[in-house]
């Protein structure tokens, strides 16, 4: 062989391994691809392509990308905003009025009366699994009225999809299952790094104000960090996300996310960030992975879904490994104060003091513990059994890809509790159900209960009381 054809190898050879390259650090538009080309990996590449390059395409993709996805969420439901002004959240936002998912030329009482399988087969079921804004990249989204106040935490490859009517109030309020006599202590405020200390100096002892700094404080993450492999342009949102971003005022702002604990990413679920409001009482956690402990969620959040569940990514943008006797107690025993919002309607059982509760919600109690047979899962007082089960929600749909997400079984879910269950929309672990009026249809259905139209009625009016 010459020297010529030698070079000549060579920068065929550079060729090809840089293009291999492209495709394989451009999830957003190679995943399929590179699926089906090489042999499934668990591992995502850690090669990484110029911030420049991802940055300039991925804005010129945006419009394309939220167009799209906003398009998969007309046709699925009805986003206009219908609130009802007599029943608010602590903090005096009003909760969303359903329901909202749009039906294909038949009643709800006709679906009311078919078969899962006649539901399936016509292709009329109006709660499928709901992707994120973009399936194939994924990642932590913030909702706008948060990225309003914290500017740090805007992407600029996509943006939040659900409009704030549907999501909690921003703050949320703040009660403490040792504080109770001092009602929201939140005032009004986000809790950060800046006024953490100010609001709770005086109510916490000194272990657990040190965990509510650690809750405030950022610490790197898959799409925010310093590498060039990161979605944020603003120096700040480098720095990372703290737990409270999400869980914010230890309740929740209503991002999302995708489960890190899938493969391949189509299978993945969006995962809307639940409410940390009665962690104490709770026995489960993580909608599917069943951590036992509070301590053990706290910890593998950002040993592992800070990074997807890949702990090689996770090294090289800064890993984070949370001291276990100290920081990741001290964190727990915050959360672990924190309450489910004040139901003045149920008495020292949970049930629904009679003096108090008006006709419509006392039929709701009774068909919830009766006829709806809720609270075989939903147990008072808390209205939740502790454990997960499986609705077998794909009796109702065909598996298919949909907005870059594979819509099949999903198995066995944890029963979130209902207290408090008006504060925090949209509903279900990916927020596929926009109000509680979505959520008695979807059970409706689930059960086959064939409720009436007041039946119904008298369901959310009860749930509005918890
Ligand atoms: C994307 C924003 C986000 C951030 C940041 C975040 N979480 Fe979460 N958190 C979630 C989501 C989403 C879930 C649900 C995961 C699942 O169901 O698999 C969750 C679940 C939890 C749970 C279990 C709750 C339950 O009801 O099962 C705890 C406890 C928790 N997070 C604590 C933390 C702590 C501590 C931090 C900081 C180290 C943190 N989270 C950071 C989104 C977030
Ligand atoms: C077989 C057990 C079971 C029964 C019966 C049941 N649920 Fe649930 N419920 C669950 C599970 C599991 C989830 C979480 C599912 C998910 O996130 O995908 C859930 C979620 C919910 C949610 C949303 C909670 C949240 O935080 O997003 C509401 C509201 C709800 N159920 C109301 C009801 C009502 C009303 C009935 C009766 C008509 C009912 N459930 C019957 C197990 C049950």
């Amino acid at each position: 062989m010459t020297l010529r054809t030698q070079i000549k190898m060579l920068v065929a050879l550079a060729f090809i391994t840089a293009n291999v390259a492209v495709m394989l650090i451009s999830p957003s538009t190679h995943a399929q691809d590179n699926g089906k080309k090489g042999e499934p990996s668990s591992f995502t590449p850690v090669v990484e392509e110029p911030f420049a390059v991802v940055l300039k395409r991925d804005k010129a993709n945006k419009a394309r990308v939220m167009a799209e996805h906003q398009k998969l969420l007309e046709a699925r439901y009805d986003l206009s905003r219908h609130v009802d002004p007599s029943v608010t959240m602590t903090r005096g936002k009003p909760i969303p009025v359903g329901p909202t998912a749009r039906l294909k030329g038949v009643s709800w009482e006709q679906l009311g009366r078919m078969s899962p399988e006649e539901i399936r087969d016509k292709g009329l079921f109006p709660y499928l699994p709901l992707p994120h804004v973009n399936h194939p990249v994924g990642g932590m989204i913030f909702p706008q009225m948060e990225i309003k106040a914290l500017p740090r935490l805007e992407r600029f490859d996509m943006d939040f999809d659900l409009p704030e009517h549907f999501l909690p109030e921003f703050p949320p309020a703040i009660f403490l299952t040792t504080r109770p006599d001092l009602g929201d202590v939140s005032k009004g405020q986000v809790v950060t790094m800046s006024n953490f200390y100010d609001l709770f100096n005086g109510i916490l002892n000194p272990k657990q104000l040190d965990g509510l700094r650690l809750l405030v404080t950022q610490f790197p993450q898959q799409q925010f960090n310093a590498t060039a492999d990161r979605k944020t342009e603003k120096p700040e949102g480098m720095l990372g996300v703290a737990c409270f971003d999400c869980h914010l005022n230890g309740h929740t702002s209503g991002a999302a996310h995708l489960v890190g604990d899938i493969r391949p990413q189509e299978n993945r679920r969006r995962i809307e960030t639940p409410s940390l409001r009665g962690v104490n009482i709770q026995r489960l956690f993580g909608s599917q992975r069943a951590l036992k402990t509070v301590e053990d969620f706290t910890e593998f959040e950002q040993r592992a879904a800070y990074f997807d569940g890949d702990p090689v990514l996770a090294t090289k943008k800064g890993l984070n490994i949370l001291d276990r006797g100290s920081q990741v107690h001290d964190m727990s025993e915050f959360q672990e104060l924190l309450d489910f919002p004040p139901a003045p309607k149920l008495n020292l059982f949970g049930r629904l003091d009679r003096a108090k509760a008006t006709e419509s919600e006392v039929r709701g109690e009774e068909l919830f513990f009766g006829k709806g047979n809720c609270a075989a899962c939903h147990t008072p007082p808390y209205y939740t059994d502790g454990l997960m089960h499986d609705l077998q929600v794909e009796r109702f749909y065909k598996p298919r890809m949909e907005g870059g997400m594979l819509i099949t079984k999903q198995g066995a879910i944890k029963t979130f509790p209902l207290r408090g269950i008006k504060e925090s929309p949209p509903y279900l672990h990916d927020g596929r159900l926009l109000t509680l009026e979505d959520t008695v249809e979807f059970f409706n259905l689930i059960e086959q209960l064939n409720l009436s139209a007041q039946e119904k009625k008298d369901l959310v009016a009860f749930l509005r009381a918890l």
